[in-house]
């Protein structure tokens, strides 16, 4: 097992800038998740660590050896294609024996090593079966068998879930967690499931048009986004973003924003926040969890302020209600215990938790 250092990774496929300057470090042991849009860079990532594309520029180091001119087999990395890229005419044994077959591994350590993954992963009963006999989980959990096999420095993960349907999907989550707990390998997980990314991993980095926009752990990542992007991209669903105005309220610095009513909302902003703004305008990033119907318990406590909005749309769930409100011309998703949820059409009486707001530049994007 080792450590994994990317530095200032570059990759261009032409004139096309790919990956624009990459760095990112996984501790032995650590499991780092990669998020991001769809082309933002991810796959190219991971394949320029395990030697399967070119490096333009920059390096990368397993440990203390830099792997930039070592073949993908010397390196010492275990892969799981998000397409499982299973040999269909192999059996399961076969499939997870074929790497450790081409490294001359003696039979009885394979077979060792095959019953010890099997029993793991719960695939005993299909080791003598093809993968076209096996349903879609099931391959899923042989293509990780098969990189689990080879105990390698490096796991790297793409999109290994993401064919699996919503139920299986968060069961084999689990079960990688459970893995990950117990032979704690050095990992590299990457996926577009911001959940995925929050329950597996010990940090996570979001990345965005080929650069890493944030890369810390999932806590920080969630309740102090670096950017408007990170703010967007995490957590489901998605930040409400209001354009606002640093004034004061009762000798107190808030940002107000117009409402429907023509009345103006001020929110009470947090110690310090006012003076670190280096513009009035500002854009006020509010989670649609930290929303909640005012009460007599709400309005006493502190760092809670009030304003009442139309309800547009509710959308139960069963846990929760979600509702679309308008803020002025904006449109704010909430969300609510089913006990306090809002009616279409009501004016609500709301409660914003301004501890847990955020607040961007809008020039820059950047969190204040
Ligand atoms: N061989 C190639 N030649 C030119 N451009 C490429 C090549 N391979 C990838 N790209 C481009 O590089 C960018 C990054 O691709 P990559 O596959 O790394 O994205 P990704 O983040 O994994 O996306 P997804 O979530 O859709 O899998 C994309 O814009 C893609 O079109
Ligand atoms: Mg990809």
């Amino acid at each position: 097992m080792a450590s994994l250092t990317i530095r200032n990774l570059r990759k261009n496929y032409g004139s096309v800038e790919v990956l624009k300057g990459i760095n990112l470090e996984a501790k032995t042991g650590e499991f780092i998740a990669l998020v991001g849009p769809s082309g933002c860079g991810k796959s190219t990532l991971l394949a320029m660590t395990a030697g399967l594309e070119s490096i333009t520029q920059g390096e990368i180091w397993i440990g203390d050896r830099m792997v930039n001119s070592v073949a993908p087999k010397d390196r010492d990395i275990a892969m799981v294609f998000q397409s499982y890229a299973l040999y269909p005419t192999m059996t399961v044994k076969e499939n997870m024996a074929f790497g450790m077959e081409s490294r001359n591994v003696p039979k009885p350590e394979q077979q060792a090593a095959i019953a010890r993954v099997a029993a793991l992963l719960q695939i005993e009963p299909l080791l003598n079966r093809k993968p076209g006999q096996l349903s879609g989980g099931q391959r899923q959990r042989v293509a990780m068998g098969r990189a689990l096999v080879r105990d390698p420095a490096l796991f790297l993960f793409d999109e290994p879930l993401s064919n699996l349907d919503a139920k299986l999907r968060v069961d084999m989550r689990t079960e990688i967690k459970k893995l990950h707990q117990r032979v704690g390998k050095t990992t590299i997980y990457v996926t577009h499931d911001q959940i995925e990314a929050m329950t597996l991993a010990s940090r996570i980095a979001v990345m965005h048009k080929g650069e890493v926009q944030q890369f810390d752990e999932p806590e920080v990542i969630y309740n102090r986004p670096s950017n408007v992007f990170v703010a967007g991209f995490m957590g489901s669903p998605s930040m409400n973003f209001i354009n606002g105005e640093i004034t004061t309220a009762n000798g107190t610095p808030a940002v107000s924003f117009p409402l429907v009513n023509g009345g103006t909302a001020m929110l009470q902003l947090q110690n310090g926040v006012a003076e670190r703004a280096t513009s009035r305008s500002v854009i006020l990033g509010i989670r649609p969890e930290h929303l909640s119907r005012q009460s007599s318990a709400t309005s006493e406590r502190a760092g809670f302020a009030t304003l009442s909005a139309p309800v547009e749309v509710v959308e139960p769930t069963g846990a929760e209600t979600m509702a679309v409100l308008k803020f002025g011309q904006k449109e704010v998703v909430g969300r609510f215990s089913p006990d306090e949820a809002p009616k279409t059409g009501e004016d609500m009486p709301l409660a914003v938790d301004m501890t847990r707001a955020c607040l961007f530049d809008p020039a820059t994007e950047r969190l204040i």
